[in-house]
């Protein structure tokens, strides 16, 4: 089999077979096929597409190009939850604890943030002493012991998307429905729960930046999830302004530990319901959505949710002091308040431009390499739908940079603010299974 020979069909249009696609990941983690034959490829799907069974194909390739962890050692069903990345999502903060307090079990390896993303290792880091490397063993115990863990990526997790995607960053191949679906999807199979639910964000602040383009990826995903023979479902939300109030490492822990405490931002509290309600019934705990929210609003209300986060953190090495006590957290040495120019109603809070402020001001990394500052960010102060006068305080920057100019002016022109009131759409806006 050739390569090039591969290349061709797919700028023809053709169906590859499940050989050539194997024969494609096999040669090219061993290094037999080079990075421009690859990227090559990558260029011709983007441009043709791949069908369903393509994809599939692809992604077990992938998923099978390196470890594939056991969980079956944990018993019962282990359900994992995937967001594609936003701007204020500190969600498996809250709903891993809340959903493991039902004796749910979540095995959940995450990532960290990259641009104008936040990731969940770094928020969790931001609380002292907490480990995020533990081994397969210690993870294993943990998930069994306290019904969650979250660590960063163990072993040789899919070999072939680290060396792929690595390549798609730099050649212009990364916006593509079926690389991006696999590419995902070929990690969370790996990772080995039985479930998955994959929140997948739209908006400005999100990677797809339409309904209808996070929908088509939504089904990719599920598709690729039920050939594989995973519970896997999707919903769809909204990423049009942040998530919650807190952008930035330690300032969203404090917003997570809140919402434990029953005093959650609305549109974060109904996500974490909603998704929570149907990762129960993925698990198998209960059969509709709404009885899988009477329970989950009773572990929030009850504070077992609260207490299973302090279990958690606990068991990971972090020092729970900081969540008994959140004032004693670091704070930035600046704190400054970003006013309203004119009276209105916000209709829009552009996420990627406030996501961009808050990386600009130490909470994010523009490259991989790059250190981040966890007392960094940005405190939302209105939210879409809410009236301001001229000189309300609109948000509320956090930052040790002594000079942030172009970020107050960022963070105030992020808020589009009109006189007459906004449609208020809820945060999920659909589901797909
Ligand atoms: N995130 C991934 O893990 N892969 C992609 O291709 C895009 C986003």
């Amino acid at each position: 089999m050739q390569i090039q020979e591969i290349i061709s069909k797919k700028r023809h249009g053709g169906v590859l077979s499940d050989e050539e696609i194997a024969f494609f990941i096999k040669e090219y983690v061993k290094g037999n096929i080079k990075d421009y034959q690859a990227s090559s490829l990558c260029m011709a799907i983007c441009c043709m597409g791949m069908n369903s069974h393509e994809t599939s194909a692809l992604t077990s390739f992938m998923m099978h190009s390196g470890d594939v962890v056991d969980l079956s050692k944990i018993q019962g069903i282990k359900v994992d939850k995937h967001s594609t990345g936003g701007v204020g999502d500190k969600t498996s903060l809250v709903l891993g604890p809340l959903v493991a307090s039902t004796g749910v079990k979540l095995a959940k390896m995450s990532g960290r943030g990259l641009g104008f993303t936040g990731g969940t290792l770094d928020k969790m880091e931001s609380i002292p002493g907490m480990r995020i490397n533990l081994s397969e063993e210690e993870f294993f115990d943990q998930v069994s012991k306290i019904g969650m863990a979250i660590i960063g990526q163990t072993g040789n997790l899919v070999p072939a998307d680290k060396k792929l995607y690595a390549l798609r960053d730099v050649t212009g191949t990364v916006d593509s429905i079926p690389l991006i679906a696999s590419s995902i999807m070929s990690k969370k199979l790996a990772s080995g729960s039985d479930a998955i639910l994959l929140d997948v964000k739209f908006g400005s602040g999100a990677f797809m930046k339409t309904l209808e383009e996070a929908k088509e990826l939504a089904q990719a995903m599920v598709n690729i999830g039920k050939s594989l023979s995973r519970d896997t479902r999707a919903i769809l939300t909204d990423m049009s302004q942040p998530l919650g109030f807190a952008v930035g490492n330690i300032l969203e822990v404090k917003e997570a530990i809140n919402t434990l405490k029953g005093h959650g931002p609305s549109d974060f509290v109904e996500l974490c319901l909603e998704a929570g309600s149907i990762m129960l019934m993925q698990a198998k705990l209960v059969s509709s959505k709404e009885e899988g929210r009477a329970i989950l609003e009773e572990k929030l209300a009850s504070g077992k949710a609260y207490l299973k986060f302090l279990e958690f953190i606990k068991a990971q090495g972090g020092d729970i002091s900081y969540i008994e006590e959140p004032s004693k957290f670091a704070v930035a040495n600046h704190i400054y308040e970003v006013k309203a120019e004119n009276e209105g109603y916000v209709h829009e809070i552009k996420a990627i431009d406030i996501g961009l402020s808050a990386m600009h001001l130490g909470a994010g990394r523009a490259k991989k390499e790059d250190s981040i500052d966890y007392t960094a960010g940005i405190i939302l102060n209105k939210k879409v739908g809410n009236y301001v006068k001229k000189g309300e305080v609109l948000a509320t920057i956090h930052t040790n940079k002594e000079h942030f100019e172009e970020e107050i002016k960022a963070v105030h022109d992020a808020f589009i603010i009109l006189k007459e009131k906004p449609i208020i759409y809820p945060i999920i806006r659909d589901i797909v299974f």
